[in-house]
């Protein structure tokens, strides 16, 4: 999605950027496995200003959030982006609500500290 701008965020100072994939190619020079196994093997410095932006399965999510959480990034700094099958689009058929929460109205992007203890979502 982003193919075009990799090379120029791994410019950016204190950055940190790692690309994985499950099944290499001959030519794959990168990381292979799950992104989480990744973030656990890899040796990053988690500044104070530090943010992770979360998006993919569920199960992947939740491997990540530990690893970073493992890694010292502090809840508040974890964002995660929520799918849901969404109809309406403005809170008003419940197709995506999480307990109080509307993914169309009050996300898709949300705070982890604020959805961590949902027990629907992981
Ligand atoms: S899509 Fe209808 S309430 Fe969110």
């Amino acid at each position: 999605l982003y193919k075009n701008e990799i090379e120029s965020w791994k410019k950016i100072k204190d950055s940190f950027v790692c690309i994985t994939v499950d099944s290499p190619t001959k030519e794959w020079k990168d990381y292979v496995g799950p992104v989480s196994a990744v973030i656990d093997k890899v040796e990053i410095k988690i500044s104070k200003s530090a943010r992770a932006a979360v998006c993919g399965p569920p199960i992947m999510m939740k491997l990540c959030v530990e690893a970073l959480l493992k890694k010292g990034l502090k809840e508040k700094n974890i964002f995660i982006s929520l799918e849901r099958l969404m109809q309406c689009g403005i809170g008003v058929c419940g197709h995506c609500n999480i307990n109080e929460l509307y993914v169309c109205k009050d996300g898709p992007v949300f705070c982890f500290q604020k959805i961590k203890d949902l027990k629907e979502l992981w």
